[in-house]
This record gives C-alpha cells, structure tokens and sequence, in this order.
C-alpha cells in the first residue's frame, strides 16, 4: 500500500537523484503517474521503488521520461502555425533586427523544427535563430538525431514535407539544413537561467504540469525574457489570468504580446 506521508520523502529524493522538484508539479497528476508506474514495476511503496530506481538505471531513465510527459507533434495546433506565419514572424521580421526564438520544453524538437522550417521559407539566409531547450536530456538526444514517425507529421504542409524530409526504412529524416537552424540545451525551467532579448518565446502544454504558484513563476521570468513587442505563445488549453500583470497583451487565445 502506498503510504501519502511518504511522499514527502519520496519527492525529497526524487530532487537528489533526478534534480526535478515534483512539489513545483500538481500534485495529483504526479501521484497519480508515480503510481501507475510503481504498479507496473510490481513495487508497493515509494521505499521499495527508490530501491528499484538506484539499482536499475534504465528504470531510472522510464521513469524520468515518464514524468517529463513528452507529447508532441510537427505543427501541433495549426491555427497557431497559421498566426505565427501570416502575422507574428512577418512583424518581427520587417523590423530589421537579429530575431531569437526560444521554444520552451521543446521535447523531440517538433516545435523548433516547426518554425524552422515556416523560417527558411520566409526569410532563407535571414539573421534569426531558434533556441530549443527541455529537461529531459534523452529527449533532448532524440531531437538533435531528426528521425521521425510518419505519425508525428501528419500536420506538416506536403510542400514542407517533400522538401526537407526524406523517407528511410519508414521512418523520416530531417534534412540538415533544418537541423543546423536550431541549437538545443538542457534547461530547468524551474531553477536555471532564462535565455534574454528573445522576440517570440513559446512554452506550450509544459504548464499544464505545474503547480498555479510555478506558472506565476514561470510566466513572469518568461515576460521578463522577452523584448517590447515580442510574442509569448502557451499551450491552446492553457491560460494566462490576468497577464497585463506580466506587462503581456492578450493577442488572441494562446497569444500573448508584452506591452
Ligand atoms: C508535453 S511536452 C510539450 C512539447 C511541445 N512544447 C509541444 O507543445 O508540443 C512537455 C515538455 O516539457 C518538459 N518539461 C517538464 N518539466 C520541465 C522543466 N522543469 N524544465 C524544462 N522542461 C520541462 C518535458 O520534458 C516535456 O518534453
């Protein structure tokens, strides 16, 4: 039976071994994974699985993947695609200066690689980068490798797909000139440094995970990591109350600009 008082304990040594504070995540959801997790792995409380997870390190890996939660998708949302093409990247854009863009909990890289490639249609040779980071090291490791399921790019526009995608022993890679457009990093959203002087940011169903006291944390380093006039971009199902608090403008849902 697992025990709730343990949980405490468990999450104290979840932080030492992994460096994720699970307090920082909603606590019922966490649980909720942790167990499901410990069911599968036939252990019945936290002591028996911390066991587990310093003697099996592939265990260890599961089950960081597993919290992390890394669903994604290649243009995930089209209608945000759409106002990022005809109306965000044109304004930054004409504007003349050196953009920087920061996908945030960027998991497999779907999302730089999105925009990378709406970029190099836009503006080829254009003076923009694209910063992609996330926590979880192995997806990271997954993202700058550019293989995809076909399932993951059932969103991308054919045109895109025919031009910077090839088909191998069914999977798709992803061309170079794509991959070089983004550098990723590991990042912490939690407790590392944020990335400044960016003119669009997007955070999208990273959120959703978080605790309200560590989005208000989050949204505020956020607002302060982004130029005047830039766009900060969060998951359609997530909201920001309140954002004139952050010195951000409700744009349209999902879409903030700060002021
Ligand atoms: C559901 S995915 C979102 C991927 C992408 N942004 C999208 O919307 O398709 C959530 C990502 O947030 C990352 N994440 C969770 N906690 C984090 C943290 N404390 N710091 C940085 N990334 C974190 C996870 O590793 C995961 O890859």
């Amino acid at each position: 039976m697992v025990q709730a008082l343990d949980y405490e304990y468990f999450k104290k040594k979840i932080k030492d071994r992994v460096g994720l504070d699970l307090s920082s995540y909603k606590e019922q959801q966490m649980k909720r994974r942790i167990h499901q997790l410990m069911q599968r792995y036939g252990t019945e409380d936290y002591s028996a699985f911390l066991g587990l997870l310093d003697r099996e390190p592939a265990i260890l890996h599961h089950f960081t993947d597993y919290l992390t939660i890394n669903t994604s998708q290649f243009f995930r949302d089209s209608h945000i695609y759409q106002a990022i093409e005809s109306t965000l990247l044109p304004a930054l854009l004409r504007k003349g200066e050196q953009l920087k863009i920061w996908s945030a909990g960027c998991s497999i890289g779907a999302e730089p690689y999105s925009l990378a490639m709406l970029l190099l249609e836009m503006a080829p040779g254009g003076s923009w980068r694209i910063l992609a980071t996330d926590f979880d090291v192995n997806i990271l490791a997954k993202a700058r490798e550019g293989r995809f399921h076909n399932n993951l790019l059932s969103l991308v526009p054919e045109r895109l797909k025919r031009r910077y995608f090839t088909e191998r022993d069914g999977y798709f890679y992803l061309s170079e000139q794509v991959k070089k457009c983004v550098t990723f990093s590991q990042q912490n959203l939690l407790t590392d440094r944020y990335e400044p002087g960016c003119q669009l940011i997007l955070c999208r169903n990273v959120f959703i995970y978080f605790t309200a006291d560590a989005q208000e944390l989050l949204i505020s380093s956020f607002a302060q990591s982004l130029k005047q006039e830039g766009y900060f971009i969060i998951g359609c199902s997530e909201m920001i109350s309140n954002p004139e608090r952050f010195g951000l403008q409700k744009v349209q849902p999902a879409i903030y600009r700060k002021r």
